[in-house]
């Protein structure tokens, strides 16, 4: 199973030809690691048309998407538009829409249900919600997990691609502070025993990443255990050094991994 690092640019860069500049700057060196690592490109809605044509060497993800088809719903895009730019992935339920855009867990669950239908594998975020506080993170990733994933059936609880991904370790947050590799690697062990309460064995199958402030001087930290399948990352995936080293150091050990 390849380890995946996903590029969260939230709502940056300021100009599409950044955005593309950016891209062109690591694309090339994708085909290096293509092998161990897959690499995702979220950017805002408006660059999925440039970069399009990047595909390949990366995959596309959106950063959201409806829960419905069409109709009423103003400002809102949904997965059979995001389907026309390459979209292979969608972000859900990350802090942010929670926090700023009151996002809940049953429009979390609708939204997985939608990306299903229209085959955009979900990236689900949990970990965030308003006040999480440390040392409760199990009880708030086990109850949102169970919110989340609502009705899924056994395939679709495989498929999904599970970020552990706590509010106070996003590096924006007011006072914010990365998970250390152990608390990471402790609660993605969590949601693999949620996982296997739900679909038995064949949870060690699922891909189950870390989010909150990985970048060049930590990735190590979290790369270093197999059981963590890759990141999740913001602020660092916006410079192509910071970027290229946390998917070099991820690719290393998939590398080391193999060997022995
Ligand atoms: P960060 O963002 O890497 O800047 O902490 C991660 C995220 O919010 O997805």
């Amino acid at each position: 199973m390849k380890k995946l690092i996903i590029a969260n640019w939230k709502m940056n860069p300021q100009t599409m030809q950044e955005a593309r500049s950016l891209v062109s700057s690591f694309e090339h060196r994708m085909h290096a690691t293509s092998t161990y690592t897959e690499v995702v490109i979220c950017p805002p809605f408006v660059y999925l048309p440039a970069l399009m044509h990047y595909a390949g060497a990366i995959s596309l993800g959106a950063q959201n998407m409806s829960w419905a088809d069409s109709g009423a719903l103003t400002g809102e895009v949904s997965a059979v538009q995001l389907k026309q730019w390459n979209v292979k992935y969608v972000i859900l339920g990350h802090s942010e829409r929670r926090l700023y855009l009151g996002e809940t867990d049953s429009v979390v669950n609708a939204k997985i249900i939608a990306a299903f239908k229209h085959k955009i594998t979900p990236i689900v975020c949990l970990g965030g919600e308003e006040g999480a506080i440390k040392f409760e993170m199990k009880n708030l990733v086990t109850k949102q997990f169970i919110k989340v994933t609502k009705d899924l059936d056994k395939r679709q609880l495989e498929k999904i691609v599970y970020v552990y991904e706590p509010a106070w370790a996003i590096s924006t947050m007011e006072k914010s502070e990365p998970a250390t590799g152990e608390h990471a690697h402790e609660l993605i062990e969590h949601i693999y025993q949620l996982l296997e309460h739900r679909i038995g064995k064949t949870s060690r199958m699922v891909r189950v990443l870390y989010g909150g402030t990985v970048n060049k001087n930590n990735v190590h930290e979290y790369a270093m255990y197999p059981e963590i399948d890759g990141a999740l990352v913001g602020a660092a995936s916006l410079d192509s050094e910071n970027f290229w080293h946390v998917v070099s150091e991820f690719n290393r050990e998939a590398i080391h991994k193999e060997k022995i």
